[in-house]
């Protein structure tokens, strides 16, 4: 043998030792932590146990140790007693360092809390709000976000975010879509993957990781009419196959916690639901961290109207399986005398609050309670260079081309007027969306501060056009749009009519999505479509720059302006990822996680439709088919569609077998992606497939892989993609993975519009 040969059989060797070892040494550690978890419960009295179960909102004061007297004086004294398991918002490596050491020196046994916060893009230093860093579709970016996000919670006392959101949502509507990675299973599950190994790494009770969240459990994404908190009726074959996935995802990729809904769903409130909790997640799914209720869910099953009172909700949501109760107060109220009188086991208790504890453990918290709050690791991990590096390439990575007709974009680095119209574009506060408590107001870039910062030499004439809103806006209020005051058209005119090109930034506060920021109408909100029709009348040369929590439905400046840009909320550094792209110094390369509607009454409009009965096509003047007369079925943009300033083409599509036996199945398809353009770039190559028939109608198209490629200007690669079984089955009504035998259509593309296409067969 080769020495080279044995060289490399020792690698492997040492590979598999090495990873042996590792699982090893997990094994004994979860065995370790389950001994102590029972030893620690043999000591613990019923309300002690119960107490593990409850979670309260931060009552402390930062600027004392005193709490002030009523709800938070309660919260004071119940955490003395120990019954208090964790708190959210709480944070700052001192103030978390406080509260950690009443639960720790004042209560009898010394458990330690678990801080919890919405660290849901970013925690002080924001990256893009989570649907834009969908629109990456680059997994290795986003694990690396919630790293990110992760290290600098982490270093502010925080052990556990209530993060990521992997409900799916087909509708604009609903103001938590920006939460999500839009409307897809499979992206959506990848990207729920990604994240939750971001948030969590390796090892838990390394001090940069953090307890993951996924939620909410479910089909909180699908709420009536779009609007937030409302009910669900969802069928079999849409939760097992769309809302599903990217929870079970999260499940496989180990996350800790899970969050139950505010939603009813078909009848039953999320939270009492107890096939959903017990039977698909923890007996089906094999769940074995805890569940956290939403804030206050247990309660609002009063108002939903299936508990009578409290106590009963309480009884309801602990058989349900929901093991922590945020802010409802009804655990710590009512479990105890619903124990003695015998109305819930004791049993059920014991499984909550092991369930908590173990997390507690695998975070490390027993061994150091104060592992999180070292305040000189929290100020200089806190912004620092890093950091803010990490949020501007994801910002850059997330945003989309729309449309670049007349080639308006990249532009010139010297020579140009720029005028640069828009309350948005010198908006330093709205880039950073609306789940941003730790973040400083206002501490965004801006694009008018990025590109007057530009290593550009052209000239920049800001006007604003006119105010997008009048009051000051944050995340209790509502923000009041200016629907009138058109005061500033003139000026902007002005600034227009001397312009080689304007750059418009135009699109929805930060505060306008998020959670209960529902709308009904979809386009530029207040006096912003007015306004970029009339500079449109005197410079027609105008590259919009959306900033949106959701998708617009911008149908007259997508007929009108020659280059849009999909800019949503970037975080942080939102100019600056901005400016590169339009010079060029970044080639777009995001590619949209939701389709964007014509106009609202589209909605819900997605790409993974299922066919009528009807013809799809039909001949002209035709009636009777499944459509609107007053507007096309299509959607302006499609899932998965996005430009570059480079152009890809897709040729030579070959399978390597036509026919597949079911038992084993496997499909292995390759494309040629060519660079044709006249720039480097990156392109998300997509492969969908359609089961033609089958005992369950499948949708028109399913998105089953995805490659980000880089190729440079004239180069070409040919990309491969494997279906197997797990790709080509799908969930029967009865929650039965089945793959069918049958014709299946394969497309491969840049969008979900791609029509180049083949077929093969899977054979009995
Ligand atoms: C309510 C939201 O629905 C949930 O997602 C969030 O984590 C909690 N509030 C805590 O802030």
């Amino acid at each position: 043998m080769k020495s080279s040969a044995r060289l490399l059989i020792f690698l492997v060797f040492l590979v598999f030792i090495f990873s042996s070892q590792t699982r090893f040494d997990l094994n004994k550690r979860k065995t370790r932590i389950d001994a102590k978890v029972d030893s620690l419960l043999s000591l613990m009295t019923l309300e002690e146990k119960i107490g593990q179960m409850n979670q309260y909102n931060g009552f402390w004061d930062v600027t004392g140790p005193v709490p002030q007297s009523g709800a938070s004086e309660k919260k004071y004294e119940h955490l003395k007693k120990g019954w208090v398991g964790s708190m959210l918002n709480v944070r700052g490596a001192e103030e978390v360092r406080k509260v950690q050491e009443i639960a720790v020196k004042e209560s009898r046994l010394g458990i330690p809390l678990l801080i919890g916060f919405d660290v849901i893009h970013g925690y002080k230093t924001l990256s893009p709000i989570p649907l834009a860093e969908a629109a990456s579709w680059d997994l290795e970016a986003i694990k690396r976000s919630a790293e990110n996000a992760a290290l600098e919670a982490s270093a502010a006392g925080i052990n556990w975010t209530f993060a990521p959101m992997v409900d799916i949502s087909r509708d604009a509507r609903w103001g938590r879509v920006m939460e999500g990675a839009g409307e897809d299973p499979f992206l959506g599950a990848q990207i729920a993957r990604a994240r939750v190994q971001g948030f969590q790494g390796n090892d838990l009770s390394e001090k940069h990781t953090i307890a993951a969240c996924a939620k909410h459990l479910a089909g909180y994404g699908f709420a009536e009419g779009g609007r937030d908190y409302n009910t669900v009726d969802i069928g079999n074959s849409t939760l097992y196959n769309i809302v599903f996935p990217p929870f079970k995802a999260a499940q496989e990729a180990g996350v800790r916690t899970f969050m139950n809904a505010f939603n009813e769903l078909n009848g039953v409130p999320a939270t009492g639901s107890e096939w959903l909790q017990r039977d698909i997640l923890k007996k089906k799914w094999g769940f074995t961290g805890f569940i956290v209720s939403d804030w206050g869910s247990i309660a609002e099953m009063i108002n939903h109207g299936r508990a009578s009172n409290g106590k009963e909700a309480a009884a309801i949501a602990l058989q349900a399986g929901s093991d922590m109760d945020m802010e409802s107060y009804l655990y710590v109220e009512h479990l105890t005398t619903l124990v003695k009188e015998g109305k819930v086991e004791a049993s059920l208790i014991d499984d909550a609050a092991r369930r908590i504890l173990k997390v507690k453990y695998e975070l490390g918290l027993f061994e150091d309670p104060y592992r999180y709050c070292d305040k000189k690791r929290e100020d200089s991990i806190i912004g620092n260079d890093q950091i803010r590096e990490m949020v501007l390439d994801m910002a850059k990575k997330s945003i989309v081309l729309l449309k670049n007709d007349k080639n308006l974009l990249p532009l010139k680095k010297q020579g140009l007027h720029i005028g640069v119209i828009g309350a948005l574009a010198n908006d330093k506060d709205s880039p950073l969306g609306s789940w941003r408590i730790a973040a400083e107001d206002s501490s965004a870039i801006s694009v008018l501060e990025a590109l007057k910062d530009y290593r550009a030499s052209n000239t920049i004439t800001y006007a604003k056009g006119a105010d997008l809103y009048t009051n000051k806006t944050s995340f209790t209020n509502q923000v009041k749009i200016n629907q009138n005051d058109k005061s500033g058209f003139s000026e902007a005119l002005k600034v227009a009519k001397s312009s080689d090109v304007v750059i418009m930034v135009l699109g929805e506060v930060g505060y306008q999505s998020g959670e209960a920021r529902s709308r009904t109408r979809l386009g530029l909100p207040g006096v912003q479509q007015q306004l970029l029709e009339a500079v449109f009348q005197v410079n027609s040369n105008i590259i919009l720059i959306l900033n949106n929590g959701r998708p617009l439905a911008i149908t007259w400046a997508d007929k009108h302006i020659p280059s849009i840009v999909e800019a949503w909320q970037l975080g942080s550094q939102s100019g600056n990822a901005i400016a590169e792209v339009l010079y060029g110094d970044y080639n777009p390369s995001g590619k949209l996680p939701v389709s964007f509607p014509r106009s609202v009454g589209q909605v819900p409009v997605y790409y993974n439709y299922k066919n009528t009965g009807r013809p799809s096509e039909p001949a002209p003047d035709v009636v009777f088919w499944s459509h609107y007369i007053d507007e096309e079925n299509t959607p302006l943009y499609p899932f998965g569609y996005g430009l570059s300033y480079t152009e890809f083409t897709y040729e030579n599509l070959q399978l390597q077998v036509k026919k597949s036996k079911i038992e084993d199945p496997l499909i292995e398809a390759s494309v040629k992606v060519v660079n044709t353009g006249e720039y480097d770039g990156k392109e998300v190559v997509q492969l969908y497939i359609r089961d033609r028939h089958a005992s369950i109608t499948r949708p028109v198209k399913e998105l089953k892989g995805f490659e980000l490629v880089s190729l440079k200007k004239g180069e070409s690669q040919t990309i491969s993609f494997q279906l197997d079984s797990n790709t080509l089955g799908f969930y029967d009504n009865n929650y039965e993975f089945v793959v069918e035998p049958g014709i299946f259509d394969l497309f491969i593309g840049g969008s979900s519009d791609t029509t180049l296409a083949t077929s093969f067969e899977i054979t009995q």
